[in-house]
């Protein structure tokens, strides 16, 4: 495993780390002795770094991080994110009482004295224009509740508003073979400021591993089935966008790209990977043999400037017209 700093932190995060929604809920049927098992794995593999919220499995997914922060001596890092406990997403919502409702209810389930890096769980965009926002953030960081604080956001115009307010120390964004418009400005600027950025939804909720068919059956709590038109939240977090049958057919061509003895999953991690700018790429995983074949991701050679040309190629011809001007 390799390590990047994260932002202005000072802390070395796992450049591949783990993604703790799938383990907390709307991804079906888990259990939470296998969801341990997969936690396990990470650590023992070098992840120092989980993201959670307070909503995934209403704290379900808090909770079992705070069951491995207990049974393991290693240091770790665990950000979690507050915001979606509000019933409609409004930015008068982020206001101090609920911020530090939310903030007491996440250190409670966490069983610990401070969060490490708190996340705005993908807020009202009009947030980004209300500063005292920020600055609540602020004296929660003074009054010892949070060490940091970051966004996460849907839209690369809210990256790059939010990371106008200098206590902003990372932006989590989707980022991923068919979700490359982050690249193209919000990289720079994100650099430019020193800001971590966490690459979420690397595998496109599963569908770049390869795995899926046609005839792929989802569970009905699992997002793939109930959120792929975005009826319950942005269709964007549901195979980043991109329509299940156009997603199957690319996938296709992206196979043979993958090295030698490397899953398309790996290639899909990797690929992340070759942008200095990202921190890390937050996979989710449910097992420990998901977690091991994401980690190897981290250990395989950078990719070939060939390879990334043919990406490059595939993306603008089959997905980016349907897409990139979304988010
Ligand atoms: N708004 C937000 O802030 C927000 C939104 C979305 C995600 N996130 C964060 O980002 C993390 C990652 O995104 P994500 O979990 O939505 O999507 P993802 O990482 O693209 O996909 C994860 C899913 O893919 C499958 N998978 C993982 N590794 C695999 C492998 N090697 N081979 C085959 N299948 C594999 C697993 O599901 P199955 O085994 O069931 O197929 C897993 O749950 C989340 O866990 C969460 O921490 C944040």
């Amino acid at each position: 495993m390799k390590y990047r700093e994260l932002g202005r932190t000072g802390w070395k995060v796992s450049e591949i780390s783990f993604g703790a929604w799938a383990i907390g809920g709307a991804w079906g049927d888990v259990d939470d002795q296998e969801s341990l098992a997969a936690l396990r794995a990470a650590l023992d593999g070098g992840v120092n770094f989980f993201d959670t919220a307070d909503v995934y499995g209403d704290g379900r997914s808090e909770r079992l991080l705070a069951r491995l922060k207990k049974e393991r001596k290693e240091n770790f890092y665990i950000t979690t994110k507050a915001g979606r406990r509000l019933p409609k997403q409004t930015p008068e919502g982020y206001s101090r009482d609920n911020l530090t409702a939310w903030i007491e209810r996440s250190l409670r389930n966490l069983e610990t004295d401070a969060i490490d890096l708190l996340q705005l769980h993908c807020p009202h965009p009009d947030v980004y224009y209300r500063p005292e926002v920020f600055g609540i953030l602020d004296e929660l960081v003074k009054a010892g509740k949070i060490r940091h604080y970051g966004v996460s956001v849907e839209k690369v115009e809210e990256a790059l508003k939010a990371i106008e307010f200098p206590g902003v120390q990372t932006v989590q964004i989707i980022f991923n073979i068919f979700r490359q418009r982050p690249r193209e400005l919000f990289f720079s600027e994100a650099r430019r400021r020193q800001v971590g950025i966490l690459a979420r939804v690397p595998l496109a909720s599963g569908l770049l591993s390869g795995k899926f068919t046609r005839d792929s059956q989802f569970e009905k709590d699992d997002h793939r089935n109930f959120n792929r038109h975005g009826e319950a939240f942005d269709r964007g977090e549901t195979f980043a966008g991109v329509d299940y049958e156009t997603g199957l057919r690319v996938v296709e061509v992206l196979k043979p790209l993958a090295p030698k003895n490397a899953t398309l999953a790996q290639l899909a991690l990797r690929w992340i990977l070759e942008f200095p700018a990202v921190t890390c790429a937050i996979p989710g995983a449910k097992r420990p043999a998901q977690v091991a074949e994401n980690l190897a991701a981290s250990d395989l050679k950078p990719l070939s400037q060939a390879t990334m040309k043919k990406i490059d190629a595939v993306y603008d011809t089959e997905i980016k017209p349907l897409v990139h001007h979304y988010w």
